[in-house]
């Protein structure tokens, strides 16, 4: 176990980390525009999905906390509608300098390329206040890109938290999380659920938050008990097919929510589904199967974890993951290994591949006191390269003090 001293080393670890990045945004930004310091500070949390995952477009429960991981910006208004935007993120498309005009009555922002400027311009284009005034902008992100710890939505909640220093709106935090989600559907043109544009909003320092992805209704969870540990392991694989298989896995579950005569399969029972199962072909029902399941194991595991009951929870991550390479077909090789490696080592309750698929993270509830053991196999047994973060639960966006 972590005694308290080394617990709070860490923490001061990952501020120092955060202001590292933070520190050498503002240095670019003197560098870039004219020698100024920026006047606006924001950042935006990525976050693990501790268990429901493909759940949220379709009605159900989610369990995320939200990261001391974060997309920094730092900027500061112009006088004219300029808007000019360098990003530091690694893993970024070229260029990483884009300059626009910003959007007015009868001018209208389009998606295009580079692609991370996508979420930026889809963000304010949505943005709920307006009209949004020129400013010059650096960001910079410790969310690695790709990673399933959605740095996406850390960069458009981000870039909603800095348009809100520029231009006050009075959205309440689910309208912004609503918001910056349309702007992924929109401009980078992904239909993802309101889990990680939600979670890197509302974030709550020590808790994972149980959101009701029908009603939008949050329980936050306590998650503080020093004895026990969340490792983050980046398979550092990135597969190229998310693209198209997450559209194509969404419109199967609508499909097979139309076929039990549901508004979504949150609506539905596994009983419905045997039912219906002639009117369904083998896969829809296997991704049907797998969300109906997987929406009721989060109900459960959120109860395991009110009652401190690891080992349940453990056990539901693992059928989670199961679930998510047999029936929904999102996992791959190297998260199969990952978490198999790690279900040996004593003091693990369980582990899964987290975040949308295909690559990315495993996320791993363990004792403290295994956690190194824990790396060290990995390191030991896995084909690839490992990235770990031992991590704690963190708050969601807000303001930074420069
Ligand atoms: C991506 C999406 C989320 C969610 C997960 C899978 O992260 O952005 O909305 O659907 O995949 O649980």
């Amino acid at each position: 176990m972590f005694s308290k001293d080394s617990q709070t080393r860490k923490c001061a670890r990952q501020l120092d980390k955060m202001s590292a990045h933070v520190g050498e945004a503002r240095r670019v930004f003197r560098e870039c525009f004219g020698g100024t310091e920026p006047k606006i500070g924001v950042f935006a949390p990525g976050r693990v999905n501790l268990i429901g995952e493909h759940t949220d477009y379709n009605g159900g429960f989610v369990l995320p906390m939200a990261l001391p991981l974060f997309t920094a910006i730092v900027g500061s208004p112009r006088d004219d509608e300029k808007i000019c935007i360098i990003t530091m993120a690694d893993g970024a498309d070229e260029p990483h300098r884009v300059e626009f005009e910003a959007p007015r009555e009868g001018r209208s922002l389009t998606p295009g390329s580079p692609k991370w400027s996508n979420y930026v311009k889809g963000v304010i284009q949505h943005y709920r206040a307006g009209p949004v005034p020129g400013f010059n902008a650096v960001i910079a992100s410790n969310v690695p890109l790709g990673g399933g710890l959605s740095s996406s939505a850390s960069l458009e909640v981000a870039t909603y938290t800095f348009l809100q220093q520029l231009c006050p709106d009075n959205s309440d935090p689910i309208e912004k999380a609503l918001a910056c989600q349309k702007a992924e559907h929109t401009f980078p043109g992904v239909p993802c659920g309101i889990m990680d544009q939600f979670i890197s909003v509302l974030g709550k320092e020590g808790h994972a938050l149980l959101i009701d992805c029908r009603s939008l209704e949050v329980m936050p969870l306590p998650l503080m008990d020093p004895g026990l540990a969340v490792l983050i392991t980046n398979s550092n694989v990135r597969h190229e097919l998310t693209g198209s298989e997450y559209p194509a896995r969404r419109r199967q579950c609508e499909e097979a929510a139309k076929i039990l005569g549901k508004d979504t399969l949150r609506d539905a029972n596994l009983g419905d589904l045997e039912a219906k199962k002639g009117s369904l072909s083998e896969e829809c029902y296997r991704r049907a199967r797998h969300v109906i399941a997987e929406i009721e194991r989060t109900s459960k595991a959120a109860e395991a974890l009110k009652r401190g009951d690891y080992r349940e929870f453990g056990t539901l991550m693992v059928e989670s993951h199961n679930s998510l390479r047999d029936d929904y077909e999102v996992s791959c090789p190297e998260l199969d290994e990952l978490v198999a490696i790690v279900l040996e080592i004593p003091g693990v309750y369980g582990s899964r591949m987290t975040g949308g698929g295909f690559g990315g993270c495993t996320v791993t509830l363990l004792e403290a006191s295994a956690a190194e053991r824990a790396k060290e196999l990995i390191q030991e047994k896995f084909r690839g390269s490992p990235t770990f973060y031992i991590t704690k639960p963190s708050a969601g966006a807000g303001t930074l003090s420069l």
